[in-house]
C-alpha cells in the first residue's frame, strides 16, 4: 500500500476485478479522453497474471472507497524502455485534488523503485484537468504527437509531457518504499 494524506494506491487484487471490468465495460465512467473499449471477465482476469510492472494500482480514498485507477508501463522502444502513467477517477470523485495526489505518490514510487531517468504522459489537448493534474505534479509539456490516437472514432494528437529524474529532486509524500 502506498499512502498518501487524502488517498491510497493499492496494487490491483482478485477482489477488484469485478469492479474494473464495470469501469473498463461503462464508456460513461472514464469520459471521452480514453480509449473506448469492452473487455470480456476473462480478459480482465488476465490482468492479474501480468507482471506487477503492469498492473494497474487502485485508487482508494481513506475510507477505503475505490475511485480510479492509476497504471505504469513501458512504451518498447529500439533504444530503451520508456515509462508512461495512466489514470481515470470516477465522475463525482473529480474536481478534489485526489488525481493530484495520486500522480504525486506514483512519481516518488516510480523514482524510488525503479532506475529510470524519466516518467511521461500524453494528454488529448482539449483534456485540461488532466493536463492541470500533470503540470501541479511538476511535469513539463514536451510537444504535440500529431495524430496518436485514433479514439471515439476520429485520429487525435497527444500532448506528451514528462517529469526527470532531477527534475523530482526528492519523494513529496512518499518516505519509503513497500
Ligand atoms: C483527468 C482526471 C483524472 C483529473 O482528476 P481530478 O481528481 O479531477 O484532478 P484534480 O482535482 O487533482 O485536479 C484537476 C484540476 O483540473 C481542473 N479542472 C477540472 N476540470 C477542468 C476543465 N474541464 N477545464 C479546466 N480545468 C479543469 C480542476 O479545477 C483542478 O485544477 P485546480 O487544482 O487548479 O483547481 C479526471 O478528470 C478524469 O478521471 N477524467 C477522465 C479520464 C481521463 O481523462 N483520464 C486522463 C487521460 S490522459
Amino acid at each position: 500500500m502506498l499512502e498518501g494524506k487524502n488517498v491510497n494506491l493499492r496494487i490491483l487484487e482478485k477482489e477488484d476485478l469485478p469492479l474494473l471490468a464495470e469501469w473498463f465495460n461503462n464508456p460513461e465512467d472514464f469520459g471521452d479522453y480514453v480509449p473506448l473499449r469492452q473487455m470480456s471477465k476473462t480478459e480482465v482476469e488476465k490482468i492479474l497474471e501480468s507482471p506487477n510492472e503492469r498492473k494497474p494500482f487502485i485508487i482508494e480514498k481513506k475510507d477505503g472507497n475505490k475511485i480510479g485507477f492509476i497504471t505504469h508501463f513501458y512504451v518498447l522502444h529500439v533504444a530503451g524502455r520508456q515509462l508512461e502513467i495512466g489514470y481515470s477517477l470516477l465522475p463525482n470523485e473529480r474536481g478534489k485534488g485526489y488525481c493530484s495526489e495520486a500522480v504525486k505518490i506514483m512519481v516518488d514510487y516510480l523514482f524510488l523503485s525503479k532506475d529510470i531517468g524519466r516518467i511521461q504522459a500524453q494528454t488529448d489537448p482539449r483534456n485540461v484537468a488532466s493536463q492541470k493534474v500533470l503540470e501541479k505534479v511538476g511535469f513539463k509539456k514536451e510537444g504535440t504527437l500529431r495524430r496518436n490516437f485514433f479514439m471515439r472514432g476520429e485520429w487525435r494528437d497527444a500532448y506528451i509531457y514528462s517529469i526527470l529524474r532531477e527534475e523530482w529532486k526528492e519523494p513529496k509524500i512518499l518516505t519509503r518504499t513497500a
